[in-house]
């Protein structure tokens, strides 16, 4: 399944629900000669997101959609084919996208995912990971397909948890490889 090809940079948009650390990071590597992105759109189911600072910051275009129906869902289609986009990055997006929506971008849907997939798909990852006694968790990234958390897997990272990691510190231990993981897997996925 080859997802782009060219030297041309192609446009991606950010899907986020909150902070947007890992929004920040990608546009700070959007931002460098070797990357071949560049961020055109952010979208967010939440008006109050923190990371919609970042449009404001960087100059990037920003819209806020419900996704509560179909309507919504094709108005940021429409959002989406009209901005030219390539490649779409969920960031901390906690929003199910229809099966429709994916079909509409099929292949083209990274998701960044909080745990060692297929581990623990879902929400609360870090608890589960120490509530089992893992020695491990980490992070991937995957392709989006209509099971939740189960498409292809591009790259993933590891992260040692240890005796004293709460859910907190190890998410935050994670957050910081996630911010490497995600331009990283961009590039291999934009090489498929
Ligand atoms: C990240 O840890 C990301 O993996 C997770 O939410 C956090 C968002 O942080 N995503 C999910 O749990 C999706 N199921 P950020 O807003 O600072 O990038």
């Amino acid at each position: 399944m080859a997802l782009l090809t060219g030297s041309n940079k192609k446009n991606v948009a950010v899907f986020i629900s909150g902070t947007g650390s890992n929004l920040k990071s990608l546009i700070k590597f959007s931002k460098l000669k070797k990357s071949q992105i560049i961020i055109k759109l952010i979208i967010s189911n939440n008006s109050k997101a923190k990371g919609l600072q970042y449009a404001n910051i960087y100059k990037i275009k920003k819209k806020v959609f419900d996704f509560k129906n179909t309507l919504s869902e094709k108005k940021v289609i429409n959002e989406l084919k009209n901005n030219d986009i390539h490649l779409i990055c969920l960031a901390g997006f906690m929003k199910i996208l229809s099966k429709n929506f994916i079909n509409n971008f099929k292949g083209k849907i990274l998701n960044i995912h909080p745990s060692l997939l297929p581990k623990y798909k879902g929400l609360n990852t870090h608890e589960r990971a120490i509530r089992n006694k893992d020695k491990y968790s980490g992070c991937s990234v995957h392709i989006v397909n209509s099971r939740l958390d189960s498409g292809r897997i591009i790259s993933q990272k590891k992260v040692r948890i240890n005796k004293f990691d709460t859910p907190k510190t190890l998410a935050k231990k994670i957050l910081t490889k996630e911010h490497k993981l995600y331009p990283a897997a961009i590039i291999k996925a934009l090489s498929l």
